[in-house]
Parts: C-alpha cells; sequence; structure tokens
C-alpha cells in the first residue's frame, strides 16, 4: 500500500536553540515544508527584531539542500507594541502572534496576566488579518488540571471571539471534546491537534507507574475527549489540522522529580498519524489533515513537492533518542509498531 501526499506542515513546533535547535532541526526538515516556530525561548521571542535574529539561528543550522521555512511568530506579552508587531507582520517575517496565559507551561513566565492589557495589540491583528496562536488553558490555581482548557474557552475564549469577531485564532493542541466542540462551531477559529493527544490519553501517562515521556501541556485527557480528537482530525473538517507541538527536552529535565511537560514527535509524526487515520478508514483525509488544511486557514498556498507513505511488512525503525549537543532527547514511542514509511518523491 502507497500513498502520495502535498508534502506537510507542522503548524505548532518548538525548535529552542543553540545545540538542541541544531540537534533536533533535521528531525522536522526532513518530512515538513514549513512549521509555526513558537517562540518560548528564554529570553522570548517578543520584538520583530528577536524574530529576525532567531530566523536567522534557524537557517543557519538548516541541512544542506533543506527548502524548509520557518514560520516566525511574536510571544505576546503585556507590553507588546501593536506597532512593532504590524511592522513585522507587514514585512512578511512572522505569521502569526503566540498568546502564553502567564504561567500556563514551560517559559510562560512572560506571558499574558490579564486579557484587557493586550487588547490593542489584538485589535491591530483583527485589523491587519494576523492570526493569534492561543495555549488555551487557565491558570487559575483553584482549576484543576484537566479542566483547565474547558474553563478557558469559558472565561477568555469565549469572550474574546465575541468582541474581536475579525481576529482569526487559532486554538493550540485542542485536547478535550469542548474544545472541538467550541472550534467547530465559531467562526474565523481553528485548532491545531497533536500527534500525541490523537494516541495517548491519561492512563499511558499514569497507569503500571509514571512516564515522563507522556507529559505534556495541556495535560492528556480521559479516552473519551482523545476520541473526540480523533474524529475531528479524521472529519475532513478544515478547521482541524497538524500541530505537532514536539517539544524537545533532554532525558534528564524530563526523567526527574520535577519533569518538564514536551513530548518529542517530530521524528515520527507522520508514520505514527497514517496509523492513526489508517485505523479510522480515514487514509483518505490525511492529506487534508497534514498538508491543505493549515495553509487555507493561514491564507497560503500548499507546498509544491510531496512525500510517499508505504506500508512495509515489518515495523520502520526509528531512533528511540535523539542525540543532541545538550543531551538525549527520547522519541515518542506510540505503543504500537510503525509499518508506514516516509519517503521523499
Ligand atoms: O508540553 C508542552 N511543552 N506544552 C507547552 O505548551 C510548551 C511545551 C514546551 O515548550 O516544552
Ligand atoms: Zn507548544
Amino acid at each position: 500500500m502507497q500513498i502520495t501526499l502535498t508534502r506537510p506542515d507542522d503548524w505548532h513546533l518548538h525548535l529552542r536553540d543553540g545545540d538542541m535547535l541544531k540537534g533536533i532541526l533535521p528531525e522536522t526538515t526532513r518530512d515538513f515544508g514549513r512549521a509555526i516556530i513558537m517562540p518560548n525561548l528564554v529570553p522570548p521571542v517578543v520584538t520583530g527584531e528577536d524574530a529576525q535574529k532567531y530566523r536567522a539561528r534557524i537557517m543557519a543550522q538548516l541541512p544542506e539542500g533543506s527548502d524548509f521555512r520557518p514560520l516566525m511568530t511574536l510571544y505576546l506579552t503585556e507590553g507588546t507594541d501593536p506597532e512593532d508587531v504590524a511592522l513585522a507582520a507587514k514585512s512578511g517575517l512572522i505569521t502569526a502572534v503566540k498568546l502564553y496565559p502567564a504561567g500556563a507551561t514551560t517559559n510562560s513566565d512572560s506571558g499574558v496576566k490579564d486579557i484587557e492589557n493586550v487588547m490593542p495589540v489584538l485589535e491591530k491583528m483583527a485589523e491587519i488579518g494576523l492570526p493569534l496562536c492561543v495555549h488555551g488553558e487557565v491558570t487559575d490555581p483553584s482549576v484543576d488540571i484537566f479542566d483547565r482548557e474547558a474553563v478557558f474557552i469559558e472565561r477568555v475564549l469565549a469572550p474574546l471571539r465575541t468582541r474581536l469577531p475579525d481576529l482569526k485564532i487559532i486554538m493550540e493542541h485542542v485536547t478535550t471534546k469542548d474544545g472541538v466542540d467550541y472550534v467547530s462551531s465559531s467562526d474565523n477559529t481553528a485548532a491545531t491537534l497533536t500527534t500525541h493527544h490523537l494516541i495517548i490519553n491519561r492512563n499511558h501517562l499514569l497507569v503500571g507507574g509514571i512516564k515522563p515521556h507522556y507529559y505534556c501541556l495541556p495535560i492528556a485527557k480521559r479516552e473519551s475527549h482523545r476520541l473526540a480528537l480523533v474524529k475531528a482530525a479524521t472529519s475532513g473538517n478544515a478547521k482541524f489540522f497538524l500541530g505537532t507541538d514536539s517539544a524537545p527536552h533532554t532525558d534528564p529535565a524530563k526523567e526527574s522529580a520535577c519533569g518538564c511537560a514536551g513530548v518529542f514527535s517530530a521524528t515520527n509524526t507522520m508514520s505514527c498519524l497514517a496509523h492513526v487515520f489508517e485505523n479510522a478508514s480515514a487514509l483518505d483525509k490525511l492529506e487534508a489533515f497534514t498538508s491543505i488544511s493549515g495553509p487555507a486557514f493561514y491564507g497560503l498556498p500548499p507546498n509544491a513537492s510531496k512525500i510517499t507513505l508505504t506500508k512495509q511488512e515489518t515495523p520502520v525503525a526509528y531512533p528511540a533518542k535523539i542525540e543532541t549537543g545538550d543531551g538525549p532527547v527520547t522519541v515518542f514511542d506510540p505503543d504500537f509498531p510503525l509499518f508506514w514509511r516516509v519517503d521523499q518523491v
């Protein structure tokens, strides 16, 4: 069995910097044409100038012959200047702005505490058609970690949606049926879905011993939510597209008494997704999810080149870890053998 797809894009990716960037970048450029690059470095990518410099560092590490294009984002802070954002968008340097609620996840301390304080930026973005990528979780300590996405929709996203109907919003890494239902019924709103949230539920994380390499934010939810995500991804609904949220941390940082959040799935994502879509009898919807619906929402053309996926008799051998100058990074283990091989056409 073999299928040919328009080269996919990753609409949510963490590339980090320095030795880590160098070590993990080829894992994405192998299969993907473009990726939305998350700005949560330390310090974060806040201004147009920051984004320009970060883009140059990424370009300098591209493997020989790669035509991969990093699509840059700015990290929204309460001090962000709307004019700087508009200028960076106009020059084509940035593709979106990322909203992290302060304290929600890795390197989000400089994020937004009160959405009122960023309204001038959001109004400018609505005016110029620049999309907002949202980490959709509240940080209120009284809200249970498994409820933080649903509560965010009610308290933050729905009011913002009503207030700025022209703002393009991407609810990143949706993990709940609540998120799927909200996005399905809201205009000008799309969602990315990660590879790992289509495959694991919270039992994978917690049953039979705690599995730090399955720990990410938003945290994996119960099985009924995972099934809602698979249904959305495989439906062909153009509001839902791939954003892996592949987020490398070294093994010591993950395998710790206070382990970092993040699943690294860049290496085997396309094989994992082919498995998920085949199981859902929806291989014909895979290309929309990985290669067509994302660019359509962002107003970009699909990639010109192609990849093929071939189902082998024997499992594809992926490395368990990627060695980087910062240390080893464990590759996402889907907990089933992968038979779909990726080839560049
Ligand atoms: O699990 C996560 N890891 N979720 C995020 O939102 C951030 C990411 C990271 O940067 O490691
Ligand atoms: Zn992320």
